[in-house]
Formats: structure tokens, C-alpha cells, sequence
């Protein structure tokens, strides 16, 4: 698969807005993750945008790399994690072409799964194997079908299915995922710009075989 329309796409957003997903903190329900004793050895925060995550986990001590193949979204994630005085690591590198060796025995993905079609979704899941160790974990938080179009969705089965094979998924929860109303959203969610919302997701617990 081709991304580098995907790339320039991403990567224009970051230089030119603030993307509605840029909420200058960790999402909540990571927070809750960590605080709940499910993040553990090397981590890997796939699609870390402006890197809130891989901040957030450094500075608890763990062993992060964040990765975004946006160059624009890594630039932006080392300035956020040098302000914050955390020393975090972010590389640009493809979600979807996970080095082979298994490295991860925590992958936390936070609104990225959501974004592939179905034709893509099977390449990720399978680069995500290639990646995590076995009897390591993947986290998903995935903007959720009952939700008001806030981004791209996903329905619980679409997640049982993606990780069908290979994997166990050891939890589907109704969750939710924070983000900011800009002038795309003006429609679907009837908000004014700038206004936080708390959306409804999906929490997946996946455990690689
Ligand atoms: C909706 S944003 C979520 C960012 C961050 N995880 C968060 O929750 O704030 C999705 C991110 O995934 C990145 N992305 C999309 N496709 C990717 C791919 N194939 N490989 C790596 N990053 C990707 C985008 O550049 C973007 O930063």
C-alpha cells in the first residue's frame, strides 16, 4: 500500500491546524490504563500524534517509543515532550510496516486503529503481530459507532474480527475519548468550536498468542 498520500495528508494537517485529537494531555482513558497496572515492559505508542502518551509513560519511568509517520506530528511531539521536561523518544515510522523482530510487550493505540478501512485493517493487525512480543498486549481506543461522527468509527464487532487471529481479546469496553469541536464538526455535533467533548469509544484489550 501506497501511503504517502496518507503521509502529506496527516502532515499538512498538523502544520496548518490544530487537529480536533491535539488536547494537550493524555486521554483519559490511557491515564486509567497505566493507574490500573495494564501497561508493563517496552512500550510502543503507535500513531503518538503529538505524543501525549509516550510523554505521560516516560516521565512515570517506563521504556516508550512514540512513532507517527507524520514528520510534522514528531517535530511536534519532541517540543511538546522537551516543554514538558520529559527526555521521550518519537521516530517517524509506518504504523503499518512494524519491524518484524517482536519488540513491544505494550502497544497502546489511541485513535489510530479507527482510521483503516477494511481493506487496510487486516495489514495493521498483522504489522501490530509482527511487532508485540508474545503474550504481549494491545490497547485500542477506537471512536465508537453510537457515537455523533466526531471522527472516523468503528462497531465492536469490526474490533473482534481485526484481531480474530493471532490474538485474544481479553476486553471490549464502552469507553470514551477526548477531543476538541473545530470547524469540521460544526454539523455533527451542533458545538462551538473549542468546546471539549468526551465521545464515545471503544477500549480493546488484545493479547498476542
Ligand atoms: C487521530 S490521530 C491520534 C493521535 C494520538 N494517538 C492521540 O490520541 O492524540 C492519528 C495519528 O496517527 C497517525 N497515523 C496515521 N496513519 C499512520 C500510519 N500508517 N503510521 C503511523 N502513524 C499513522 C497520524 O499522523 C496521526 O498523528
Amino acid at each position: 500500500m501506497d501511503t504517502t498520500p496518507a503521509i502529506s495528508r496527516f502532515d499538512e494537517f498538523y502544520k496548518t491546524t490544530t487537529p480536533p485529537w491535539v488536547i494537550g494531555e493524555p486521554q483519559p482513558a490511557v491515564v486509567e490504563l497505566e493507574k490500573g497496572g495494564l501497561i508493563r515492559g517496552k512500550v510502543l505508542d503507535v500513531g503518538c500524534g503529538t505524543g501525549e502518551h509516550t510523554i505521560l509513560l516516560t516521565g512515570l519511568g517506563y521504556d516508550v517509543l512514540g512513532i507517527d509517520f507524520a514528520p510534522a506530528a514528531v517535530e511536534q511531539a519532541r517540543r511538546n515532550a522537551e516543554a514538558k521536561g520529559v527526555v521521550a523518544r518519537f521516530e517517524v515510522a509506518d504504523a503499518m510496516n512494524l519491524p518484524g523482530e517482536p519488540r513491544y510487550d505494550t502497544i497502546v493505540d489511541s485513535a489510530l486503529f479507527h482510521i483503516f478501512d477494511d481493506a487496510d485493517r487486516p495489514k495493521y493487525v498483522a504489522s501490530l503481530h509482527n511487532a508485540c512480543r508474545p503474550g504481549g498486549t494491545v490497547h485500542v481506543l477506537a471512536l465508537s459507532d453510537q457515537g455523533r461522527g466526531f471522527g472516523p468509527e468503528v462497531s465492536g464487532e469490526t474490533i473482534r474480527d481485526a484481531f480474530a487471529d493471532g490474538w485474544e481479546l481479553e476486553a471490549l469496553e464502552p469507553a470514551t475519548y477526548r477531543g476538541v469541536v473545530t470547524e469540521v464538526h460544526t454539523d455533527a455535533i451542533g458545538l462551538p468550536i473549542g468546546t471539549r467533548v468526551d465521545e464515545p469509544a471503544w477500549l480493546a484489550r488484545a493479547r498476542r498468542f
